[in-house]
């Protein structure tokens, strides 16, 4: 991820409420840990071995002070260094300070890679129930590497400040983009799948993505903050599409772009079945028509066709599936562009 702006300075009641907060040892030890992604309460009592409602108080004290940030996940909740407000800028120039030699935070990160490495497990062994359904999926269009190319291209290779994949699933979009934004926000319904992306977050040391679960039509992030918004693979499991589109656009900033990969039609009746699409895909045209309806501008379309796969995948060609990759922009910052040029 590319590093945050400067930060501009805080109000002295802040910086005494930051540093207060964080001048004490297990609260000190809590942000080294979040230093390196989101943790829950579990996660850190098992790694500081302290008990449940010590470790809560302290969150709770680092939260007060604009330290770090708390998101839900059902039952969960989800600690990290604060992205937005000063205070998270304070808390990691606090940490560029501490020696990571020493020997109290070493045994902490010791502790903390295998509590990493049993979450791992899990999450991972849940994606294994899947992999099969997945793969034959795969098998059907051209690779993954291909698409993702194609995706890049696209977008273009400019920083991009902040970046929301919607139905992040395993969190590979967002392994894509981390390296060009500053902020990236994932959401995904499942927290099976929320499980999965952050370990392999963790094994791809993509590092402060802050992940969400939510649902696709509520979403639950500020409005116009977005520069890049993605929905990839993720329409053809809705039953109102259109409806996510009008959602997804309300979260883009002006001048954002909007990112949607899916499916040409098709006729695998069986991924109805087999894995729970209610859509076989979508006209380009149709897809175009949900953006225009939403005042986007810059609608441009490329399709992805499937390779000749047939020998080695058994798949007929009328099996096969066409990428679509569909982008549209904001236009209000465009015409304000404009309007100040005039
Ligand atoms: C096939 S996965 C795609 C994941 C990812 N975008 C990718 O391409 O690798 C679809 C994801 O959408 C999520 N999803 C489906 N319906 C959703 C909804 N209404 N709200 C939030 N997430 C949803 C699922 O949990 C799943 O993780």
């Amino acid at each position: 991820m590319l590093s945050p702006a400067p930060a501009a300075p805080l109000s002295l009641a802040d910086l005494i409420a930051g540093l207060r907060a964080a001048g004490e040892d297990t609260r000190l030890r809590i942000l080294a840990l979040l230093a390196d992604g989101e943790l829950t309460v579990t996660d850190l009592t098992d790694v500081l071995g302290q008990s449940q409602p010590r470790v809560s108080r302290h969150l709770k004290l680092l939260a007060e002070a604009g330290l770090i940030e708390r998101s839900r996940e059902g039952a969960w909740a989800f600690f990290r260094i604060a992205d937005r407000g000063l205070s998270g800028s304070l808390a990691r120039m606090l940490l560029q300070r501490v020696d990571p030699s020493d020997a109290v935070l070493q045994v902490d990160r010791e502790r903390l890679a295998a509590v990493r490495l049993q979450r791992a497990e899990s999450a991972q062994a849940y994606f294994a129930k899947h992999a099969a359904e997945w793969d034959k999926i795969r098998s059907l269009h051209a690779p993954e590497s291909v698409v993702e190319a194609a995706i890049r291209t696209v977008i273009g290779s400019k920083p991009i400040d902040s970046v929301l994949d919607l139905g992040t699933g395993t969190g590979r979009m967002i392994a894509l983009f981390a390296p060009f934004a500053r902020r990236l926000v994932g959401i995904d319904a499942s927290h099976a799948m929320l499980a999965v992306a952050r370990s392999n977050f963790e094994r791809e040391a993509v590092k402060g993505v802050e992940l969400k679960q939510g649902d696709l039509y509520a979403l639950p992030v500020e409005r116009n903050a977005f520069d890049l918004v993605i929905l990839h693979q993720v329409l053809h499991f809705l039953d109102d599409p259109s409806r996510a589109i009008r959602e997804a656009v309300q979260a883009l900033r002006p001048g954002g772009r909007i990112l949607l990969v899916d499916f040409a039609p098709h006729e695998n009746e069986f991924f109805r079945e087999a894995l729970a699409h209610r859509r076989l895909g979508f006209e380009a045209e149709q897809v175009s028509e949900w953006l225009g309806d939403c005042g986007l501008e810059e609608i441009r379309v490329d399709r992805i066709e499937p390779p000749h796969i047939k020998a080695k995948s058994g798949a007929s060609t009328d099996q096969q599936l066409t990428v679509l990759i569909v982008t549209a922009r904001d236009p209000r910052r465009l015409l304000a562009d404009e309007g100040s040029l005039a």
